[in-house]
């Protein structure tokens, strides 16, 4: 198990939906299994139900994870009761839930987790998501230091940023178009998180150079990023962190 980072930790290595190649994606057994696998850190997805409540959930619909099927925002929290995201992994995750942010939140508090908080906002609305999370956030200080809030859709993130006027905000790229400097700038953001096949050296050095973190998703192949390690690169977000633990250089990379 590799030491715990302090609340300052940049977190190297960052497991994508929680552990999501050993456990269901984006649950709170995912989060433990995280932990299990010796990171301190997880990415997960955020989006609301019809009634407005924040759940930790990827797709805007409830088809491919879930028991159910249908629109996020055709259900409410009372119907979480029976639905079950674990389905699709077998009976040792037959009885998991489709948790709310605020399960997920508790949990991370109680294993001293940080977190990459993605908001996926699905219903076509501006500023409910973030309004939402922010109440959340804000009853809980510890976030603070070890939530970082990213998304795609830089208005969401503009939203955000005007409840939240201190939370770390990392912007999100596919890839990053021409200037991207600016959106960040705009926004105050903390950290550039960008598709693994984008990232270049000219990058890295650019945000280094800023004083920016810059991070990868979604990488499950160490070998694809071995010449950005010792480069710049502040994290890779993947799927299965022991590919990268259980490489002695990655290994010693993860620790610095
Ligand atoms: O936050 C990084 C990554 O999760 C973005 O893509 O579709 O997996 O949420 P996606
Ligand atoms: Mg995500």
């Amino acid at each position: 198990m590799i030491p715990r980072p302090n609340v300052t930790d940049p977190g190297r290595v960052i497991a994508h939906r929680g552990a999501s190649q050993v456990a269901p994606e984006n649950t709170l057994s995912a989060v433990r299994a995280a932990r299990d696998q010796g990171v301190w850190w997880i990415e997960f997805d955020v989006s609301l139900l019809g009634d407005g409540t924040p759940v930790v959930h990827h797709d805007a619909t409830l088809d491919r994870c879930t028991s159910a099927q249908g629109p996020l925002t055709d259900i409410t929290m009372a119907d979480l009761a029976g639905i079950r995201a674990g389905v699709r992994h077998g009976p040792a995750f037959a009885e998991e839930p489709l948790p709310t942010l605020e399960a997920v939140l508790d949990l991370l508090e109680e294993l001293d987790f940080h977190a990459n908080l993605e908001l996926k906002p699905h219903d076509g609305t501006v500023g409910a998501l973030s309004r939402a999370v922010s109440v959340a956030l804000n009853k809980r200080p510890w976030t603070e230091e070890r939530i970082i809030t990213s998304s795609f859709k830089l208005k969401e993130l503009t939203a955000f940023r005007e409840l939240m006027p201190d939370a770390p905000i990392a912007v999100l790229f596919d890839k990053p178009p021409e200037g991207w400097r600016h959106h960040l700038d705009a926004l105050n953001a903390a950290a550039l998180h960008l598709h693994y096949t984008h990232v270049t050296e000219t990058i890295l050095r650019e945000a280094a150079s800023f004083g920016i973190d810059t991070r990868v998703f979604t990488i499950n192949e160490p070998g694809l990023m071995a010449a950005f390690r010792d480069r710049g690169l502040t994290s890779v977000i993947t799927d299965h962190p022991p590919l990268f633990l259980d490489q002695s250089d990655w290994a010693s990379w993860a620790r610095s």
